[in-house]
Formats: structure tokens, sequence, C-alpha cells
């Protein structure tokens, strides 16, 4: 037994923050009130500080589930995740399911959940990627013997999840709830590093040079309030630019440098603080 070990993500997710935590460390305010993060993805920097007060979001429908699950019927997800197989045929059974819109929303949010754990669990890379209609796409993965159900980490993180209000909807919802002395970590999709750059879709919606706008307004905003900010983006001049006015560091990053094939690198990112 492992009983010492902190809850971790439950979800490997594009983007996750697992590897920078080492380097955003010093940053991290010492003391503050609430904790939000509207962008919660893993959950990576929620469950390296596990704040005692705090609020999640993010706008993927079944990442929320997920959370919202794990948080009310730990049990009933642990006994539907030991289901699962890690087959092949099966595994494009299970990702199917959401191609008939009607039949999927017949699905119980346990079994959605289950759904989706086993999917990023067994599939390519432990990556969550939508198609244009919102049709999950990610190929089977090639594991040795992926832990589907890790109960104990489920556990813990059911009980951490017991005081903490989770929403689904966009960012701009943190804005409902920031106060003076909050501490808001931002992690949006990253603006591109160039037009050809893949773009991971966490959703069907895009999070375009607009959305990357309004997130600006929003930091605006929560620095009048007295918010301590933070927030995650790309390298780029477009950033680096809307941000100028702000505390900027640079971090290094482990990343999948090339579209088109495995290779990875080390690049730059940014850190925005206020
Ligand atoms: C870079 S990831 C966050 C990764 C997270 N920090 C981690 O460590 O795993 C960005 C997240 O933003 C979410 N997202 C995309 N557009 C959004 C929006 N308009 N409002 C809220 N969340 C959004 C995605 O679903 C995704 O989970």
């Amino acid at each position: 037994m492992t009983q010492n070990t902190q809850p971790h993500p439950f979800l490997k997710w594009a983007g996750g923050k697992r590897q920078l935590i080492s380097q955003m460390d010093k940053f991290f305010p010492k003391n503050y009130n609430k904790y939000i993060e509207p962008f919660i993805g893993g959950g990576a920097v929620f469950f390296y500080l596990l704040p005692e007060n705090s609020i999640i979001s993010d706008n993927n429908p079944d990442l929320v589930n997920c959370y919202n699950v794990i948080k009310e019927n730990v049990e009933g997800l642990i006994k539907s995740l030991k289901k699962h197989r890690y087959e092949k045929d099966y595994y494009y059974k299970i990702r199917a399911l959401d191609r008939d819109q009607n039949k999927y929303a017949e699905l119980s949010d346990i079994e959605k959940a289950s759904r989706s754990i086993y999917l990023n669990k067994s599939g390519y890379n432990g990556l969550y990627r939508v198609n244009s209609k919102g049709f999950f796409n990610v190929p089977f993965g090639r594991h040795k013997n992926p832990k589907i159900c890790d109960e104990e980490n489920l556990r813990k993180v059911s009980q951490v999840l017991k005081n903490v209000k989770i929403y689904l909807g966009s960012f701009e919802v943190c804005l409902d709830f920031a106060e003076k002395g909050d501490f808001i970590y931002l992690d949006p999709p990253y603006f591109p590093l160039s037009d050809t750059a893949l773009f991971t879709s966490y959703t069907k919606d895009i999070f375009d040079k607009p959305s990357q706008i309004k997130l600006f307004e929003v930091f605006k905003e929560l620095d009048r309030r007295g918010c301590n900010l933070m927030l995650s983006n790309s390298y780029s001049e477009f950033v680096l630019d809307l941000y100028k006015d702000f505390k900027i560091v640079t971090l290094r990053a482990k990343r999948n440098i090339n579209s088109n094939s495995q290779k990875r690198g080390l690049i730059n990112e940014v850190l925005i603080l206020n």
C-alpha cells in the first residue's frame, strides 16, 4: 500500500503541467484565500497544491462529468471501470458509443465517466481529442498493461473533491467568484506557435485569437480586483505583446515539436504573473 502518496491527476491530459511544476513552484503565492482554476484539464497544479477552499471548472462536459462522478460516486465508478478490457476491438466499440448522440445521452453519468477514463488509459498517448462533430477520435494505444482502474488514487481524489466546487462552463465563470486575495491559475489552450502547429482540440470549439483576447480582458479584471494571478501560454509574439505590462517568466518544457513525428524537444513557454 502506498498510503502516503498524494492524490494525483486521474487522467493524462494534453498540455498537462506535471512536468513544469518544479519550475512553477517558487511563483505560487504563499498565502491566499480561495483557489480558482477555470481550465482544470487533468488538474496537475490543483493536485500539487491541494488547496483547502477551491473552485475548479472546464468547458469540456465529459471531463467535468468525471470530476463530479469521482466526487459523488467513486465506488460506482470503480465497479464500472473494472468491467473494461484492454483489447483493440473492445476499445473501438466503447469509443463508438458517442457516434449516436441519442444513445450516448442514455448512458448514466457513471457509464460516461467510466468510458472517458477507460479511453484515456487505453487510447494512444492518453490524449483527449475530438473531431469537428465532437466524436472522440483517438486510436487504440500501445500500452503494456495500462492501469485502467487505479482505485486507490480515485478514492483519494474523491476525498479531496468533497469540498471542491466543480462547474461546467467557459473560463469567464471565474468572474462570478473571484475576490481580492484569491489565487487564480489560468491554463488555456495555448496560442499556436505556427499556423501549421498541431492544434489539440479539447472540445469541438476552437480557442482562437478572439478567445485569447477575451481571456486577457478577464485577466485584467481579476488583476483590478486584487487577485493573485498566474497564467500559462506559449512563448509567442502575440502572447508576449498582449501581456507586456505584466511579469513574464520563461519556462522550459518538453513537448512534441513536430506535428508529423514523435520528435520531442525543449521549448520555451511563458508564465504570466501580476
Ligand atoms: C492546457 S489544458 C489545461 C491542462 C491542465 N492545466 C493540466 O495540468 O492538465 C486547457 C483546458 O482548457 C479547457 N478549455 C478549452 N476552452 C475553454 C474555455 N473556453 N473555457 C474553459 N475551459 C476551456 C480544455 O477542455 C482543457 O481542459
